[in-house]
């Protein structure tokens, strides 16, 4: 698949890398794609313009700052339906969240890009985690959400193929859990430093939707 990822920094490029050797075909979409400090990414990834990206994209990931979200889906232009999935969380001044309980960054997004497809994902956990999924025998849980079944399908399969235990969480509006769970993994990293991972116990037949298939 070819995805496109708009930012290159710590979760961008985890995840393409990640991905890239996943087998996929990446592309970083970057306001300045000749910046020398990207040039080490030309070892896995072509570097391009963000409405490029776009254009050259079966699937697109946005990981930019909150406060550049906008920006970047506005140099984006047309995403003519493809998958979306987001990265961010609508975190402003004093680590907070600036969105939440009737909205979330995911679903403003969403007004942002009306043409596509979003996915809230890859948001509740540390880089470290997205280079690194595996603890032991035991995996990191990823949740992804959004309105449209073969765009969450494309975002967990994804999540899985990093070695993530990737769960279906429902439509785009459970974005309100999926970002203040962040805001819990960030809070525990100051309490325990960011080696560790949120997981998921269960008993036989705790099973969702799409792992039932
Ligand atoms: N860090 C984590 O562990 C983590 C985990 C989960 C979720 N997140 C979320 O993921 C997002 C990215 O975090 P990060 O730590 O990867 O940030 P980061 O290291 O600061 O990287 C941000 C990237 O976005 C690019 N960017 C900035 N403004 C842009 C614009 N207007 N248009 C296009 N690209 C722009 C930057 O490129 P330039 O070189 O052009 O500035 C840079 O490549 C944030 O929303 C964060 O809350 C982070």
């Amino acid at each position: 698949m070819r995805i496109t990822i708009i930012g290159a920094g710590n979760v961008g490029a985890t995840l393409g890398h990640g991905l890239a050797r996943a087998g996929h075909t990446i592309a970083y979409a970057l306001r300045d794609p000749s910046d020398p400090k990207y040039a080490p990414l030309r070892s896995h990834a072509l570097l391009t313009t963000i409405r490029e990206g776009v254009v050259q994209a079966d699937t697109v990931l946005l990981a930019t700052p909150w406060g550049a979200a906008e920006d970047a889906l506005a140099a984006a232009g047309d995403f003519a339906g493809r998958p979306l999935l987001d990265a961010t969380n609508p975190i402003g001044p004093g680590l907070q969240l600036t969105l939440g309980h009737s909205d979330s960054g995911a679903e403003q997004i969403a007004r942002w890009a009306e043409s596509a497809r979003v996915v809230k994902i890859f948001n509740t956990t540390g880089r470290e985690n997205m280079a690194a999924p595996a603890y032991g025998g035991a995996k990191s849980l990823m949740l992804a959400c959004g309105d449209d079944d073969d765009a969450r399908a494309i975002a967990l399969d994804l999540a899985r193929e990093l070695g993530f235990e990737a769960l279906d969480f429902g439509e785009l509006r459970q974005a309100r859990l999926l970002e203040p769970l962040a805001m819990v993994w960030i809070r525990l990293s100051i309490v325990l430093g960011r080696d560790f991972a949120l997981g998921l116990l269960r008993r036989d037949g705790a099973t969702s939707r799409d792992e039932r298939g």
